[in-house]
């Protein structure tokens, strides 16, 4: 079935007399249960596709369909983890955040009912014995498991992920592509998630979309690479390259033609040098 569809999707900013276009065109069928990343260069429109699906800018072209409903405004089906670390309410313990995601998404609740359910995403991320922590107790990578604790919570639909992993050392966001690969198969949610990085797009993906400067889509790349993936392959590196290779295509590095934004992250194009077997 398909749960999410973008129709012709633009979006232009106006910014003074200056027009951007951040998405131009987009097209896409996500089946429910799927996992797709996002790559591109910088600036290729990557966030702001996220948050067009997550309802938070109004498209200047095309509609998006989430199960068969157009997207008009935030929905709890569309819940969003964000690269930020600090993106939990540092007043709250671990608990609460999540708490008050179920008592926003589901106030017909009571706070035994929430509490429990909680806790049984807090075990599901492994952090039960930190429900009582703060925020800023925990180290990055548990505050990611946090907010997908507390955006699982709310059972979306569609979990919208924009680098959540992007600013964690190596080992740590190898542990929770693992999590968030066992959590997309107890739960069969479909996930969208953002990334600059090709083996993590190729270690997690089912479908992989290249954006390209201007917000178009250069490819959409099936990854046929066997669960579990590991990068030692040679398959994992014949894929690897060919992303390379359309990343290269898409506007890396400013080439000529490309937007104005300079591409900040040179990340991509370094070969990883973790050995994940996924
Ligand atoms: N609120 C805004 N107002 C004006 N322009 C914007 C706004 N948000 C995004 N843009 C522009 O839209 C384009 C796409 O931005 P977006 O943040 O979606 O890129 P991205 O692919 O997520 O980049 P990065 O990899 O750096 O996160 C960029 O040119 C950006 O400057
Ligand atoms: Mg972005």
């Amino acid at each position: 079935m398909i749960q999410v569809e973008f129709q012709g999707v633009g979006k232009t900013f106006q910014t003074g007399n200056q027009e951007i276009v951040a998405l131009d065109d987009i097209c896409l069928q996500v089946r429910q249960g799927e996992f797709w990343t996002i790559i591109g260069p910088s600036g290729s429109g990557k966030t702001t596709l996220l948050r067009c699906l997550a309802g938070f800018e109004f498209l200047t072209a095309g509609k998006i369909y989430v199960s068969g409903h157009q997207v008009s405004a935030p929905g709890r089906d569309r819940m969003m983890v964000f690269q930020d670390l600090d993106q939990l309410f540092p007043w709250r313990t671990v608990l609460s955040n999540v708490m008050l995601a179920l008592k926003l998404a589901q106030p017909g609740t009571t706070p035994a009912e929430r509490k429990s359910l909680a806790l049984d995403y807090l075990d599901l991320m492994g952090l039960i014995e930190y429900a009582h922590f703060y925020p800023y107790q925990l180290s990055g990578g548990m505050k990611q498991r946090v907010a997908i604790a507390r955006a699982l919570g709310v059972k979306p639909s569609v979990l919208l992920m924009d680098e959540p992993f992007g600013s964690l050392d190596a080992i740590t966001r190898s542990g929770l592509q693992k999590e968030l690969l066992r959590i997309w198969h107890e739960t069969g949610v479909t996930i969208i998630f953002v990334t600059h990085n090709i083996e993590e797009a190729l270690l997690l993906a089912d479908q992989i979309v290249v954006l390209a400067r201007g917000g178009t889509i250069r490819a959409v790349v099936k990854n046929v690479l066997a669960r579990p993936r590991s990068t030692k392959n040679a398959s994992f590196t014949t894929a690897w390259q060919h992303l390379h290779h359309l990343l290269e295509q898409s506007g890396y590095r400013g080439q000529p033609g490309t937007a104005s934004r300079p591409s900040l992250d040179p990340r991509p194009l370094a070969r990883p040098l973790g050995q994940a077997t996924l």
